[in-house]
């Protein structure tokens, strides 16, 4: 990996730009340069420079645009240089008030401009640590962030708020987006064992010959390359809580070492003698039915009743559309910008079915949000699958006896047909993890070659 700070130039004059670049990289830094906006925010989708220099004046937009772009799509952690004609005080300003860390004026001067350059990614790296640590404060205090006006919304938070102090195990359940890592986030902050560390274990993502040593650690010496003792996942989380994600996906011997975890409170690591006492919280989550995963003999009746102690199941945002506008604040809130939907747009909003549920509406206002133009959002900014999707695609009739599931399969086979098969956008417009997305595919095609 390269840790030299990467710069991003912005400047249509080819011999200045050209300069620019050829000067920087004699200096150590990685460069890239791009002509136009366009360019530049396509560049930035690709790969986050450190900063960006950019002149003021571009054939396409003021580099105010790219200003913009990087606030509303939350790049905040790229510095921004502006290069203003000397004349030109008032736009130098204007780049600051809006966001900008440094300008410098033309005709450049090297030395000044590394001066500046070196100057502005330090600002930024104290600020962003800055921030990082009031968000993890904020987050800590804050009592909700999670959004929810609806009666279930509001007995999960009664649930929440009573199981939290507790030591008791969680299951929560619910579909793609639905915000189960949200809940088993706030179980941890609302419990007493908020100052130890919340551990995600996405039980589907890890290869399976890791997941042992990854949880349980290992002894020197157990197996050759376990060059030191390694502590696993539930020693490292000691004190706070373990969240296995996505536990429907732990292979049939793992869940029997899980199930013996949970019930003797000990382990050992891999090769080791000791017996470690695990002093953990256990929160589970799984996007599918376990109860129906037991009656098929995917997963262990025994483990499935240990995990299953309390259980929380969020429901599909279809289901309590109450909470939509309060998301829909929220959301926009978050944006740096202040904007609000017109009527046809939030009408939209509001009876979409949301097959990626909190977040592809999530999804949806962050690309209104970039796409149009804040403050005024209208019914064409929002996604096109969206702003297209007639009602009558939904089945409504109760008489349509297709199963939710059959839903989803068909509609992200659809997005999957209109983005010529580009799994990344697919996610992307549906809301869902990639891994996710994939995860799906191979199912379907799993049942298409059973059937
Ligand atoms: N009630 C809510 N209020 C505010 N934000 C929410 C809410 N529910 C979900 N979100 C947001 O939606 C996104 C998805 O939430 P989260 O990751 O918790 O879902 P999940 O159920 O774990 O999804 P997956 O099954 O795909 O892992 C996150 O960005 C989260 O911040
Ligand atoms: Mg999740």
């Amino acid at each position: 990996m390269n840790n030299k700070p990467s710069i991003l130039i912005v400047e249509d004059d080819c011999r200045q730009n050209k300069l620019l670049t050829d000067f920087l990289l004699g200096q150590g830094y990685r460069v890239r340069s791009a002509l136009d906006c366009g360019q530049a925010i396509s560049l930035i989708g690709e790969e986050e420079p450190h900063l960006i220099l950019s002149d003021v004046n571009l054939p396409d937009h003021s580099g105010l645009y790219i200003l913009d772009h990087i606030q509303v799509a939350r790049h905040l952690e790229i510095a921004f240089v502006a290069m203003t004609a000397f004349t030109s005080i008032d736009v130098a300003v204007e780049f600051m008030r809006k966001g900008a860390d440094d300008y410098i004026a033309k005709p450049i001067n090297l030395a000044d401009l590394l001066a500046r350059i070196g100057r502005a990614l330090e600002t930024k790296k104290v600020r962003s640590r800055l921030s990082q640590l009031e968000s993890q404060v904020h987050e800590r205090y804050s009592l909700n962030q999670i959004i929810g006006h609806s009666p279930t919304m509001q007995r999960i938070f009664r649930t929440i708020e009573r199981v939290a102090p507790t030591n008791a195990t969680v299951l929560i359940t619910g579909r793609t987006g639905t915000g189960k890592e949200m809940v088993a986030k706030s179980i941890h902050i609302h419990s007493g064992r908020a100052r130890g560390q919340f551990i995600d274990v996405d039980c589907g993502a890890m290869p399976e010959h890791l997941i042992n040593s990854e949880l349980f650690g290992y002894q020197k010496g157990a197996f050759t390359g376990a060059t030191e003792t390694r502590k696993g996942l539930f020693e490292v989380a000691g004190g706070g809580t373990i969240f296995l994600d996505e536990v429907h996906n732990l292979k049939s011997d793992l869940q029997t070492s899980l199930l013996r975890v949970l019930q003797e409170r000990t382990f050992r690591r891999i090769g080791g003698r000791e017996n470690i006492d695990i002093d953990v919280r256990i929160v589970a989550a799984s996007n599918v039915d376990l109860a129906e995963a037991v009656r098929q003999g995917k997963f262990r009746e025994d483990l499935y009743y240990r995990l299953n102690v309390i259980s929380i199941h969020i429901p599909d945002l279809s289901a309590r559309k109450e909470d939509i506008p309060h998301l829909i604040t929220h959301f926009l809130k978050k944006g740096a910008t202040r904007a609000e939907f017109n009527k046809s747009a939030f009408q939209k909003l509001m009876t979409y079915p949301w097959p990626g549920n909190v977040r592809e509406l999530q999804n949806a206002i962050e690309y209104a949000l970039v796409m149009g133009q804040p403050p005024f959002l209208k019914l064409e900014d929002l996604p096109i699958h969206i702003c297209e999707h007639a009602e009558s695609e939904v089945p409504r009739r109760t008489s349509d006896a297709r199963s939710l599931e059959s839903v989803e399969r068909a509609h992200i086979l659809r997005i999957l047909e209109e983005t010529g098969h580009d799994q990344g956008r697919t996610a992307e417009i549906l809301g869902i993890d990639r891994r996710t997305l994939s995860r799906k595919l191979a199912r379907y095609n799993e049942q298409a070659l059973g059937s």
